[in-house]
C-alpha cells in the first residue's frame, strides 16, 4: 500500500507524512521544490516534484498510489488545485481519498466556497472519500501570538464571546492516518476537536496558569484588528480576509463551539487539551 501526501511539506501533510513513515507505511510527498525533496527523504519519505498548479505532474506524482491525502494552501486556489488532484486520481484509479476539510462553520464564506469545489469535484467523482475536518487548530492559533506574549504578556483578536473547540495538530494527524491505513471510513466526514470548547479570555487564563503570569486578552472591533494586521503584520486585504478574519468571524458567532468524541472513538485515547498542549510548548511563550 503506497500513499500520496500533498502540502507534505506544510503543516498538516508534514506531520501525517512523518506519523505514517514512523508505522512502517510507504508514503510519496509532493513539493515543488527541491529543497522540499531533500526535507521528505530526511523523513524517510519519497519525494515527488509537482505542482498542484501542474495536471501533467499530478498523474506522475500519483502512479502506483492507493490512497491520497489531499491537503493545499490556505488560500482561494483550494478548489482548483485539489480537483487537479481529484481528476488526476481519478484518472490513475487511487482507492481512497481522504480530504482535508474543516469544522468550523464558514457558512459559505469565500473559504468555504472555494472547499465546497473540491468535495463537490470528490463527489462528483465516483472514487471513495473521507473528509478529515479539524476544527481551529492549536498550532495555528497560538503559535503566531508567542512574540506578543512573551514580550507584552497580552494577545489581540475578535473573537468576542464565542467559544472555540480548539484542537492540536497530533490529534487531527493521528486521526488521518487512522483513516488512511484502515477500512470502514468512506463517506464520512470526522470533525476533529479538542476536549473542550472555551473562550479566547479562558485561553489567557490558561496561559496565565501555564506561565505563573497574568496574559491578558483583548477583544478589538473586526476594523480595528484589521488596521493592526495590515500595518503591524503587512498583510494584503485578501489574506488577512482568509487568513484571519473570516475564522474570526466564525468564532465570534459561536460557529467554532464544537466538541466531537473523534479522537476517543478513532484513537482510544482523550484529545489534548488547551492547557496539555500550552504545558507541553511552554518555553515558546515563556
Ligand atoms: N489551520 C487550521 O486551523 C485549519 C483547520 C482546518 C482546515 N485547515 C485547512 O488546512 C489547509 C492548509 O494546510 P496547511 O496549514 O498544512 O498548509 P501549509 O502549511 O501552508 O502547507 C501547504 C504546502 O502546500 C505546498 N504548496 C503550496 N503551493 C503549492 C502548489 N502550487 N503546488 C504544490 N504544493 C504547493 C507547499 O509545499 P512546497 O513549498 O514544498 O511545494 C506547502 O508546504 C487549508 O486547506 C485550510 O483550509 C486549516
Amino acid at each position: 500500500m503506497k500513499i500520496l501526501v500533498t502540502g507534505a511539506t506544510g503543516m498538516f501533510g508534514g506531520r501525517v507524512a512523518e506519523i505514517l513513515t514512523g508505522q512502517g507505511f510507504a508514503v510519496r510527498g509532493l513539493t515543488r521544490s527541491e529543497r522540499g525533496a531533500e526535507k521528505l527523504r530526511a523523513l524517510g519519505v519519497e519525494p515527488a516534484l509537482g505542482d498542484l498548479d501542474d495536471p501533467t505532474s499530478l498523474v506522475a506524482a500519483l502512479q502506483n498510489i492507493d490512497h491520497v491525502f489531499l491537503v493545499s494552501p490556505m488560500d482561494l486556489s483550494v478548489g482548483e488545485r485539489e480537483s487537479r488532484v481529484i481528476q488526476a486520481a481519478r484518472s490513475v484509479n487511487v482507492r481512497h481519498v481522504v480530504k482535508l476539510y474543516g469544522a468550523v462553520r464558514h457558512r459559505g464564506d469565500r473559504l468555504d466556497l472555494s472547499h465546497q469545489a473540491s468535495i463537490a469535484c470528490l463527489r462528483e467523482s465516483g472514487l471513495p472519500w473521507t473528509l478529515v475536518s479539524p476544527n481551529t487548530v492549536m498550532e495555528s492559533n497560538f503559535f503566531p501570538l508567542a512574540e506578543w506574549i512573551r514580550a507584552e504578556s497580552r494577545f489581540l483578536g475578535s473573537a468576542g464571546e464565542g467559544r472555540v473547540g480548539f484542537v492540536a495538530l497530533d490529534d487531527c494527524a493521528e486521526v488521518a492516518c487512522r483513516v488512511l491505513t484502515s477500512s470502514g471510513h468512506e463517506g464520512q466526514n470526522y470533525e476533529v476537536t479538542g476536549p473542550e470548547a472555551m473562550t479566547f479570555a479562558g485561553v489567557a487564563e490558561a496561559f496565565s496558569t501555564v506561565l505563573g503570569r497574568p496574559v491578558t486578552y483583548q477583544d478589538l472591533p473586526e476594523d480595528e484588528l484589521r488596521q493592526v494586521l495590515i500595518e503591524v503584520g503587512a498583510f494584503s486585504e485578501d489574506e488577512v480576509e482568509v487568513a484571519v478574519l473570516c475564522h474570526f468571524r466564525a468564532f465570534r458567532r459561536g460557529d467554532a463551539e464544537l466538541v466531537t468524541d473523534v479522537v476517543p472513538r478513532l484513537l482510544g485515547r482523550p484529545a489534548t487539551s488547551v492547557l496539555q498542549f500550552l504545558q507541553k510548548n511552554r518555553d515558546r511563550f515563556s
